[in-house]
């Protein structure tokens, strides 16, 4: 398939996911409890207190980790946020960035920009801006930030070569990259295949080796992956289940008995496999 269309793909699910009631995610790490800024706020990512000041955005978190919390982010400098979604790290950003920094999101998805821009309107921040665009070709200047960050997105793009290029082009020199994103070791060819688990942040996700190399060959330095969030048998099965991942359609053919038997085996072939990583760089 080709890039366009995957990425064409990929918008109409988080438009969809965004404006339905039902919210999607890239796993347990994210959002996917019903009450899910308990959910994130619980395992950590998050402090409370970011939550609880930006509940809206929170609870249409699509992310698989906090890039920020594991920045140190300071006052009256850039940040990028590749894939701003519906804009929680943009409002916790603008936070640590104050009235003298700047804060700017880039994103595909045009419901998505709606949604973050009504979330900050609500704050009031002045210091942020969100850009429609492809984070394969950012509409940014060049040596224009000092940091960029990103949260579950990049394993979602079908040129993430274009991504790490386009992150050295726009980062100043001395500037920094913090990543939250998901890799995954080796997948069953089923699920490398399916869509829906692609749009789940699961089937078009490389190994960490892959990512990492990835970053270097564009001329990042001090790459490291800071942590690491492994998915076991439960927690995938979370993910699997998600409506928007719709694994079960893909086996509905299958007799019942058949089809849970498949599921099964799938996930405890992923189990251990695929992780949440936080990844960071920087440009000499
Ligand atoms: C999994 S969500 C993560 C959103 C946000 N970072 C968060 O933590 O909630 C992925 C977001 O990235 C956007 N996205 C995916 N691929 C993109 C691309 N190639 N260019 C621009 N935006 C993209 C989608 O529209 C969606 O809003």
């Amino acid at each position: 398939m080709k890039a366009n269309e995957i990425r064409k793909r990929v918008s109409s699910a988080y438009a969809r996911a965004i404006t339905s009631e039902h919210q999607s995610c890239c796993g347990p790490q994210g959002c996917c409890a019903p009450d899910s800024s308990t959910a994130i706020a619980e395992l950590g990512t998050y402090k409370p207190e970011e939550i609880k000041a930006h509940q809206s955005a929170a609870s249409s978190s699509f992310g698989c980790g906090n890039p920020l919390a594991f920045s140190d982010v300071r006052e009256g400098e850039t940040v990028l946020d590749l894939g701003s979604g519906a804009g929680l790290d943009l409002l916790i950003a603008a936070e640590k960035v104050g009235p003298s920094g700047q804060v700017i999101g880039v994103d595909m998805t045009e419901e998505m920009i709606d949604k973050a821009r009504d979330n900050i309107k609500t704050t009031g921040a002045e210091n942020i801006e969100i850009r429609y665009g492809l984070i394969e070709d950012l509409p940014v200047e060049k040596n224009s930030v000092d940091w960029v960050i990103s949260n579950c997105v990049i394993n979602l793009s079908p040129e993430k070569a274009k991504v790490f290029k386009e992150i050295y082009r726009v980062l100043k020199p001395g500037g920094r990259m913090r990543i939250s994103d998901i890799v995954v070791e080796e997948l069953p060819l089923e699920l490398r295949n399916h869509q829906g688990l692609y749009n789940s942040c699961i089937a078009g996700a490389v190994s960490e080796e892959e990512y990492l190399a990835g970053l270097a060959e564009e001329g990042l330095t001090e790459i490291k992956v800071e942590e690491r969030f492994v998915y076991d048998a439960a927690q995938l099965t979370a993910i699997f289940a998600d409506q928007q991942a719709g694994l079960i359609d893909l086996f509905d053919g299958l007799p019942e008995e058949e089809r849970t038997a498949t599921i099964d085996r799938l996930i405890k072939e992923a189990a251990g496999k695929v992780w949440s990583a936080k990844i960071s760089a920087r440009k000499a």
